[in-house]
């Protein structure tokens, strides 16, 4: 898959970051000492992790070069770690492990919980945000054009890619280590200023694999054009020329 184009991500950032704004808001810890942002991309929820806590060692942590350059070139000053979370295995506990629109790119989430629960303090938390399980319009748009016969044999692996749970399979997988579980969903209604800012949205995230599944430029175009044309359809346009471009979202705070 091609790497993330972090320019392209901060695009939409006030709105992407806006659920990471509405976590922290949640996340009753007063004085975290060590933190973690888990797929931290180009530092956007970083920021508000040591905006909260000026006190606190913060950290940002993401898989990928270009994030990771990112976040460097914004905060030259701060700590930003090259690793896979799937891996993260901290020499201390930390206080809160926080993690926004991340865990849905990893695969086996009931043993990342055990992990992610595994390296947070007594007494600290587990925090993270993810697109909720049940499919946006555009999501299913976009499995449905990936399965037409041309390049179906070719897409299995990007229909994969994204892995999102119910909330009940998180609460279930924290229960026996959490002392307090928080798990609710929300769903904003982005204002976007046509249908193909939808397409423009998640072009650098949810179809970013299904795009790196196609080697050749103009099927690439080809998929992006088609999924232009059935979000035209799928989405109404407001009498004022926007349109409402509905996100549901998962929120997860366990308390250990
Ligand atoms: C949608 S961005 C979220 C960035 C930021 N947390 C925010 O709130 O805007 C997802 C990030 O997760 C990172 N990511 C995906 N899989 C990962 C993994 N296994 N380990 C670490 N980072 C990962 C990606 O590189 C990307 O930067």
């Amino acid at each position: 898959m091609t790497d993330w184009n972090a320019q392209h991500y901060l695009k939409f950032g006030d709105e992407r970051t806006r659920a990471a704004i509405d976590l922290l808001a949640r996340i009753n810890l007063s004085s975290p000492r060590r933190i973690v942002d888990l797929g931290c991309g180009p530092g956007n929820s970083t920021e508000l992790l040591w905006q909260r806590w000026p006190e606190a060692d913060v950290y940002g942590l993401d898989s990928s070069v270009e994030m990771i350059a990112a976040a460097k070139e914004r905060h030259p000053d701060r700590s930003w770690q090259l690793a896979d979370l799937e891996q993260w295995s901290p020499d201390e506990p930390v206080d809160l492990a926080f993690s926004n629109a991340a865990i849905q790119w990893t695969s086996d989430h009931g043993a990342l919980m055990k992990r992610l629960i595994a390296g947070t303090a007594d007494g600290g938390a587990l925090a993270f945000q993810i697109p909720s399980g049940s499919f946006a319009e555009v999501r299913k748009l976009i499995h449905e054009i990936s399965r037409e016969e041309r390049w179906n044999d070719r897409m299995e692996s990007a229909r994969q890619e994204l892995k999102m749970e119910l909330p009940e399979f998180y609460y279930d997988a924290l229960a026996s280590e959490a002392s307090i579980l928080d798990v609710w969903e929300s769903e904003y209604h982005h204002v976007m200023n046509s249908t193909d800012a939808i397409v423009d949205w998640i072009s650098s995230t949810g179809l970013r694999p299904f795009i790196g599944a196609l080697g050749i430029e103009s099927e690439q175009t080809e998929f992006v054009e088609e999924l232009k044309r059935r979000v035209a359809q799928a989405y109404e346009i407001r009498a004022n020329g926007k349109v409402l471009f509905p996100f549901r979202r998962t929120f997860v705070i366990a308390y250990r």
